[in-house]
């Protein structure tokens, strides 16, 4: 089962080969990052142009990088949503023609389910099952959740952020301590060199257990605008932070305030599903500290602990292409492609 993957959901065009759900034959991830530094941000306009430009090439190299050629492809899958609108038109036209001009079936993915699914590639790991459903702690640009994981097919959200995403607060913490975009990864760079109880930063969402958001419960969800507004009050009442060298203190004070509220719940929720697999999702957890943290966690509490290999965690088509292989290979049928959901939820 071969399955030709495309994702353009938001600043990365990507297109992927997999075989069997599971064996990434090629991941090919053109990122725009370059266009939207000057912003601090992803541009839309900039974002679904640069996917026109983009899309064609990426798919070519794909294809040749994986050493296939059409007629070995069994199935094209593509990204309906969630995401911006018009990045996903450009994945879902692409989609749509190929599979209109080849004949080749075609399905849609959600984008978070394919974020669950990214810790399976390239290995032998049991997906998760009804009798064995794992504990997923997702954590991107756009959203922070954590999820009871019972098949490929189900997905149940227990929490999730009221606000910021995590990778959210790093990228605005980054901007507010004069680093580049994405923040992530500047901010670890710089925490490295810094103390993490250096400063005490909020932790997000204390307090009021029992009660209920949107429908979750409050203890297994999180926040980060709080956390995001400390550090803006610390730089203003310090205003010679950078000549006095604070910026790997309040870097390393800043991550490690994200992540304490990220394993908080985590821990929560795993003493409450009894799950023994865990996993760790999304661009965030490319975070070496974010990874020695749930390392710890694990050895604590003496869980299985998995997290997506580095070259699968920020968004990519391999999660796309591997996820509707092992859909059919596990009989279920390909999803109808019949517009974009920018806000389609992780139900599956
Ligand atoms: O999964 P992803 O590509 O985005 C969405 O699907 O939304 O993740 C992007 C996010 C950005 O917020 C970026 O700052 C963060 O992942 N990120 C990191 C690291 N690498 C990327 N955050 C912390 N540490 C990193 N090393």
């Amino acid at each position: 089962m071969i399955v030709l993957g495309i994702e353009s959901s938001c600043d990365e065009t990507a297109a992927a080969v997999v075989r069997d759900g599971r064996e990434v034959l090629s991941n090919v991830i053109l990122s725009q990052i370059d266009s939207h530094r000057p912003y601090g941000g992803v541009v839309p306009e900039i974002a679904s142009r640069a996917h026109v430009e983009a899309m064609a090439p990426v798919i070519q190299d794909a294809l040749s990088n994986a050493q296939v050629t059409w007629s070995d492809i069994d199935q094209i899958a593509v990204t309906h949503g969630p995401g911006l609108a018009s990045s996903l038109l450009i994945g879902v036209t692409a989609a749509k023609a190929l599979s209109a001009r080849t004949g080749i079936p075609l399905t849609g993915i959600n984008h978070l389910a394919g974020h669950l699914y990214s810790v399976y590639l390239d290995s032998t790991l049991p997906v998760a099952s009804e009798g064995t459903p794992w504990l997923v702690l997702l954590v991107t640009g756009g959203n922070t959740m954590l999820v009871h994981y019972h098949s490929i097919d189900q997905a149940t959200v227990l929490g999730q952020s009221i606000d910021d995403a995590v990778g959210e607060a790093l990228d605005k913490g980054a901007t507010l301590l004069g680093l580049g975009y994405p923040g992530g990864p500047e901010i670890e760079a710089l925490a490295k060199s810094g103390a993490p109880a250096a400063y005490s930063f909020p932790r997000g969402l204390q307090g009021g257990n029992g009660t209920v958001i949107g429908g979750l419960r409050r203890e297994l969800c999180f926040s980060f605008s709080g956390l995001k507004t400390a550090l803006l009050y610390r730089l203003r009442d310090c205003s010679n932070w950078q000549e006095q060298g604070l910026g790997p203190n309040l870097a390393a004070s800043y991550q490690e305030a994200a992540f304490d509220a990220l394993l908080d719940r985590l821990e929560r929720a795993l003493v409450e599903t009894q799950c023994q697999h865990v996993a760790c999702v999304g661009g965030v957890a490319k975070n070496q500290r974010l990874r020695a943290k749930l390392d710890e966690l694990s050895a604590r509490r003496s869980i299985d602990l998995h997290i997506t290999p580095l070259a699968y965690c920020t968004d990519n088509a391999a999660m796309i292409a591997g996820l509707a292989g092992a859909r059919a290979l596990a009989g279920l049928p390909p999803l109808p492609v019949d517009d974009v959901h920018p806000n389609l939820p992780i139900a599956i």
